[in-house]
Formats: C-alpha cells, sequence, structure tokens
C-alpha cells in the first residue's frame, strides 16, 4: 500500500522589521545566542521540523542578513519598505510561486521555537483547521496581539494590542506570531487585508477574521512562553540566552552528563557530551565540541572547535582551541594551552605549556612550562613528538622539529633540530659555581646598610 503523502510544508521567516533598540550596527537576527546567529537557531528548527523551501523576508538594506540565509541555504525576498507582517509575507509570495501546499510563518528575534511545535502545529492543522496560530499564555500581555477564541475552541480573530477594544484587552491569551496555514489560500486571504489600524500597517493577524468570513476554520495551539520569547532589546537577548543555557543544561542532564553545578556550565548550539562525562563548576563551551564518555573537564575550563576522548581528563583552568584532539585517557592540565594539535592516548600536558601545531605520541610526558614555537610572524609550523617521549620541563620545541619516539629533552633545552628516538638531547650552558660567594655578598652589603 502506498504511504499517505505528507504535505510538503515552506517556511517564511520575516526579517525586515527595524531593530532600534538592540542599539547595534548589526542586523538584530545576526545577534547569537550559544554562539549561533537567531536567524540560523529558526532556520535550523525549520530544518528539523523539515519545512522547505525557507524564505527569509528582509529589508532592503539588509544584505548581511541575506548573505547569513544563503549559507543556510535559505531563498531570500526582500520587503521594499516595510509595511506589516502581512505585507512581509507577501513579499514571499514571488519565491514560493511554485510551491503546492502549507506554509509556516516564523519571525527571524523569535530563536527558540521547537521542532516538536511546529509538528504539533501541523498535527492540528489536518485534524481541524485552515489555519492554525501558536499562542501562549503571557505573563503580561501588554504588547502582544489577543487571540479572540469562540465557546467551541475556535479561533475568531487576532487584534493587535493598539486595536483592542478593553474587553479584548483583558485576555491573555496572545499571538505568538506564529502562523501555519495552506500557501495559496494565505496569500489570497492576504490580498484583502488593508492597513486601515492604529499602526497603519498591513497585519499578517488580520487574515484569520477573513478567514472566518470566508467559513474557514481556524484555531490556536498553546505553547510556553518561553519558547516563543522575541527579542528586542539587549536584556531580551540575555534573557533568550538564559533560557536557551537552561534548555541546554536540562539537555545534558537528561542524556547522563554530571554537572556539579549546571548553572555555571555554558553551552552552544552543538555542544556534544556523552553520557558518564563529568563537568566541573564554571566550564564553558564554544562552537564545535565534542566530549566522549567517561572524560572530566574540571572548573574553569574553556573548549572549543575541540574534541575530547574517552576518559580523558582536562583541567582545571584548560584551554582547548580549534583543533584540539585529545585522544582517550590523555590528560590536559592546569594552564594549558592547546591548539590545533593532536594528543594521543594517555598522553600527559599536565601544566603550564602552549602546544600548537603539533602531534604529541602515545603516553608522551611533557613537561612543566614547554612551548612549541610554531609560529615564525609568517608561517605556522609542525613539531612532532613520538610516542612515549619525555619533554623536560621549560623547553622550547623551535617547529618545525621532530622529537622521534623514545627521546628525552633535558629541562630548558631549546630544540631546533630532529632528535633521534630514544636519544637525550639538552642545550644547556656549562653550571658554574663561586664557592663561597653568597655568603661574603650578604656580608659586604650588611655592612655597607648597617643592618
Ligand atoms: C506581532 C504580531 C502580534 C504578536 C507579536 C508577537 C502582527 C500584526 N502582530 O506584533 O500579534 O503578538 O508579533 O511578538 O503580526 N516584520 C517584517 N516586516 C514588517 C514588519 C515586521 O519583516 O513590515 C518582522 C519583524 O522583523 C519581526 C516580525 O515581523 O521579526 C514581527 O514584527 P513586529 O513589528 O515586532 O510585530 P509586533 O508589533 O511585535
Ligand atoms: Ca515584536
Amino acid at each position: 500500500m502506498a504511504q499517505p503523502q505528507i504535505p510538503e510544508m515552506a517556511a517564511i521567516i520575516l526579517a525586515a522589521g527595524k531593530s532600534t533598540r538592540m542599539k547595534s550596527a548589526r542586523s538584530k537576527v545576526l545577534h547569537e545566542i550559544g554562539g549561533r546567529s537567531l536567524l540560523h537557531h529558526v532556520l535550523a528548527t525549520c530544518e528539523e521540523a523539515k519545512l522547505s523551501p525557507q524564505v527569509v523576508v528582509t529589508s532592503p538594506d539588509g544584505s548581511d542578513v541575506r548573505s547569513a540565509a544563503e549559507v543556510f541555504g535559505a531563498a531570500t525576498a526582500v520587503q521594499d519598505p516595510p509595511l506589516g507582517t502581512g505585507h512581509a509575507v507577501q513579499a514571499a509570495q514571488e519565491a514560493l510561486k511554485s510551491h503546492e501546499g502549507d506554509v509556516a510563518v516564523l519571525f527571524g528575534d523569535t530563536p527558540l521555537i521547537e521542532a516538536a511545535t511546529l509538528a504539533a502545529m501541523s498535527s492540528a492543522r489536518r485534524a481541524r483547521a485552515d489555519i492554525v496560530v501558536l499562542g501562549f499564555d503571557a505573563d503580561d500581555p501588554t504588547p502582544y496581539g489577543r487571540l479572540v477564541m469562540s465557546t467551541d475552541g475556535n479561533l475568531e480573530k487576532i487584534v493587535e494590542a493598539k486595536d483592542a477594544t478593553e474587553t479584548e484587552r483583558a485576555i491573555g491569551f496572545v499571538n505568538s506570531g506564529v502562523l501555519l496555514a495552506d500557501a495559496k489560500q494565505l496569500f489570497a486571504l492576504l490580498d484583502n487585508v488593508t492597513n486601515d489600524n492604529a499602526k497603519g500597517e498591513y497585519y499578517l493577524t488580520d487574515v484569520i477574521g477573513l478567514a472566518r468570513e470566508a467559513g474557514l476554520t481556524c484555531t490556536a495551539i498553546k505553547c510556553d512562553e518561553a519558547e516563543v520569547l522575541g527579542v528586542n532589546s539587549r536584556s531580551d537577548l540575555a534573557a533568550a540566552e538564559a533560557a536557551f543555557q537552561d534548555k541546554m543544561r536540562g539537555r545534558a542532564l537528561g542524556a547522563g552528563v554530571t554537572m556539579v553545578a549546571p548553572e555555571t556550565v555554558f553551552f552552544s548550539y552543538d555542544t556534544d557530551l556523552a553520557a558518564d562525562c563529568w563537568i566541573g563548576p564554571n566550564v564553558v563551551f564554544g562552537p564545535g565540541v565534542t566530549v566522549a564518555s567517561g572524560a572530566t573537564i574540571k572548573s574553569f575550563s574553556h573548549l572549543e572547535g575541540a574534541t575530547v576522548g574517552a576518559n580523558a581528563d582536562i583541567g582545571p583552568y584548560a584551554r582547548l582551541r580549534p583543533g584540539a584532539d585529545i585522544q582517550t585517557s590523555a590528560r590536559i592540565g592546569n594552564f594549558v594551552e592547546i591548539k590545533k594539535a593532536t594528543i594521543e592516548p594517555g598522553a600527559k600536558v599536565n601544566h603550564l605549556s602552549y602546544i600548537g601545531d603539533a602531534r604529541v605520541g602515545p603516553k608522551a610526558n611533557i613537561g612543566a612550562g614547554v612551548i612549541t614555537c610554531n609560529y615564525d610572524g609568517f608561517n605556522k609550523s609542525l613539531t612532532e613528538i613520538g610516542a612515549g617521549a619525555f619533554i623536560g620541563s621549560n623547553s622550547s620545541l623551535v617547529a618545525p622539529v621532530k622529537v622521534a619516539d623514545g627521546a628525552y629533552i633535558g629541562s630548558g633545552s631549546v630544540i631546533t633540530k630532529a632528535v633521534e628516538g630514544d636519544a637525550l638531547a639538552l642545550t644547556r650552558g656549562p653550571l658554574k659555581q663561586i664557592k663561597g660567594w653568597a655568603a661574603k655578598h650578604r656580608a659586604r652589603n650588611t655592612k655597607k646598610s648597617g643592618d
């Protein structure tokens, strides 16, 4: 038997409005939470919910937003000039002219919406309505469009705050802005929307009243207010970041990660922690981090673009930069910075080192204060350290250079040439001692100062 056809669903993401309250030279939707722009959060959710194609509507001067949309594979449309949310949706009509099926309208500045919620809207649409709106019970409904429901649970109209009567203003169930409808039907309804209202704008929300007049059914489903938090200012951005971090912490705990103080651990959108890793207080994960099972990340460590293998031990106070590949049971200690380097199984870099552009072989031991001198002011070069090699404290390895398996470097050496396997290499001036010098020096100076 043929599978039932799942209707195709497109997405229109509105991002043409002005964002003066951010006080920023950058477009609002390009500000980030969890290391990713608001726009990319929304597009990633659309992708997860299988909404395709995606059309991002921008203002004429939004070329940075259009580039960001294109990076994600979304189409773009320009709304010139921005005359309201209904007018913004119309700007996407041309880009969707060959689309048959539904379209979801989302806002670029509302980044926390979940794919599961879009799926629930889609089910409600198929079960019982021509148009589905996503609403929430607002703590403070003041700025929002009110959802006017009939006694039988249908949505009758949406009234914008500025146009609402006193009775309507008392309604606490409000519009998030997310709406789902058949694309052709939605565009047809929008043709009849006017700007005869308090703001003189073409409101998307007016399609509900028009749909009811045409005998169509509308409904609203409910989500948590936190999920549809809109970002209009820096304090909204901080609130969205906090809500996002809460979500990520909850997910990690649910996936079997131990966090001693989860409220002090910061995630990026793609942080990937396996079950049974242990994360101490005050750890920050930048984008691109994967941590395998059994690894320990101790306090005050900062990781970005790094891979941590099973049972590896990181920190406290470690910094793993992009390309750090810390393999099984390796150990990175305090005040150690690793960049673009492979630290192979069981190797140790325990204290105060910089290892960049390097390979450290299995079970090698890097003493305190060892530096790979990887940059000559023009080029970056590679340092290779073999299996089981021992690099004495405070040595400098001037790249390109290779220390072969099992070699031993005496403390304080500056290594500029290849060192053979199992050899001892050291570069030190001979130790000189002058007997009794210190005692004489003290005696001379004590007499002079009279102490
Ligand atoms: C809108 C809804 C309101 C809802 C609220 C939720 C309408 C008329 N009102 O109001 O019911 O409660 O969101 O936050 O839809 N945009 C454009 N082009 C425009 C105008 C806006 O692309 O011409 C974009 C904005 O960039 C933003 C989104 O649409 O992403 C919402 O616009 P905004 O002006 O903030 O709408 P609200 O007045 O808050
Ligand atoms: Ca708004």
